[in-house]
């Protein structure tokens, strides 16, 4: 028995037509990106398990649950980039290099999670991350990209939550707060949260769990019952832009994130169309990481949206096309001269397809059909010996007869149309 190999659940094979709608994502995440000032780096898949134990948090889902891990080597796939963007950042002494970064990475990450729709093992994140200022406005700035971003690659359910988790003082705060309030219903929460109680009361607030999730509402909890002067202001100052840009959010004081590493403003992108795995994006500040990791202590923020959650809102076109000539042969002698043409007009960026598989001249025009290429190209054997070749629109099925030598100029003048 002959034997199938299959993808791997939780990873996905993207062809055409949306592998061409990633690519045009692609590009137009790009120009936004670098219209914002934004750098590309491209960091490796392979990480030290340590890195995202001490930055994401050793009691996280994360890190306890999802990450890949190399057998026997303290190396894991890496989960998510910001934590790897610090490393980078503090091993190649960039704050000597300059004051501050805006950076820009599109690629692959990996968790171990039980695959459902929106919730995959491998999954590509579209991230940037700010480092090098504590200026409320680039909070604002991150949060308008990540918008921007959403919006213009055509999503249009969508809304913004965002909440301040304050300083490290101020989460110690809230960590206490949420401690003192909860204590009395410690034995009825879920086993997760009765861990995370005396490790990482914070993460309680996010618990999807339905009893949990009945007693943290009754919290009632407020930014002002725990965030100090300062950060109460930089939060003000994010909202008061957000407000002044039209940009519309909800607060929700129960949003902190899955991540230790964050501090200050916290915000998601999330839709009504995805069931529980709703957040199409997220991000927020992390003042205290690149400190924590060994390097200076600098103010960052970034976000990170979900690529596959991203399509999973999109309608996929039927039919994609790039190729704009198909070169097509009446004989096999002719086929050398198609093929030569073909030649011409890839050297002149046109991009052009030909037939390998000996069709005939009707199987040729069948299959230039079949991939929806718009110009034929027809080199007939009578016309050719007369110096003449066929140009076809296949829209709307007319034929021009053409000397060979304004071939190439007649084919550009119809691309420009
Ligand atoms: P995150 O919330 O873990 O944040 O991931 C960001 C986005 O990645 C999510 O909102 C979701 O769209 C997508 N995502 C996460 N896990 C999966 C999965 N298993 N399958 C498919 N998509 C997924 C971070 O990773 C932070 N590094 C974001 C950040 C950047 N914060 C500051 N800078």
């Amino acid at each position: 028995m002959k034997q199938i190999f299959r993808s791997i659940r939780g990873t996905t094979d993207f062809y055409p037509p949306q592998s061409f709608v990633i690519e045009e994502i692609i590009e137009k995440v790009k120009a936004i990106f670098q219209n914002f000032g934004y750098e590309p780096i491209i960091l490796p898949h392979l990480e030290e398990e340590g890195l995202f134990k001490k930055s994401v948090g050793t009691i996280t889902d994360i890190v306890e649950k999802q990450m890949f891990k190399i057998e026997s080597k303290d190396i894991v796939l890496r989960p998510e980039g910001t934590a790897q963007v610090a490393r980078f950042y503090i091993e190649n002494n960039l704050s000597k290099l300059r004051d501050f970064h805006k950076f820009y990475y599109l690629g692959a990450m990996f968790r171990g999670e039980r695959p459902q729709k929106g919730r995959l093992r491998e999954f590509n994140h579209i991230g940037a991350e700010a480092i090098g200022s504590n200026s409320f406005y680039l909070d604002a700035e991150i949060i308008e990209l990540a918008v921007k971003i959403v919006r213009e690659i055509g999503i249009k359910d969508f809304s913004l939550k965002l909440n301040s988790l304050g300083c490290i003082k101020d989460k110690n705060r809230l960590a206490q707060l949420i401690k003192d309030k909860l204590a009395v219903y410690k034995n009825t929460f879920c086993p997760d949260c009765q861990k995370r109680f005396n490790y990482n009361p914070l993460r309680i607030l996010d618990c999807k769990n339905e009893g949990c999730r009945v007693i943290i509402h009754s919290l009632n909890l407020d930014r002002t019952n725990y965030l100090c002067s300062d950060c109460n202001e930089h939060f003000s100052g994010v909202l008061n832009l957000l407000d002044e840009f039209a940009i519309a959010y909800h607060y929700d004081p129960l949003l902190v994130r899955g991540l230790d590493y964050y501090t200050n403003t916290v915000f998601e992108i999330i839709t009504s169309l995805l069931g529980s795995q709703d957040a199409l994006g997220a991000g927020g500040r992390y003042n205290e990481l690149i400190s924590n990791l060994g390097g200076d202590r600098v103010g960052a923020v970034g976000f990170a949206l979900g690529l596959e959650r991203i399509l999973l809102l999109l309608d996929t076109p039927t039919q994609i096309n790039r190729l704009e000539v198909f070169v097509a042969s009446s004989s096999l002698e002719m086929y050398k001269e198609a093929y030569r043409i073909a030649r011409l007009l890839r050297e002149n960026n046109i991009p052009s397809e030909i037939d390998y598989k000996d069709r005939t001249l009707k199987a040729q025009l069948k299959y230039a059909n079949k991939l929806g290429i718009p110009i034929v190209i027809i080199v007939g054997d009578e016309e050719f010996k007369e110096g003449y070749i066929l140009v076809r629109d296949m829209e709307k099925s007319l034929q021009e007869k053409v000397r060979k030598e304004d071939l190439l100029s007649i084919i550009k003048r119809r691309k420009r149309c």
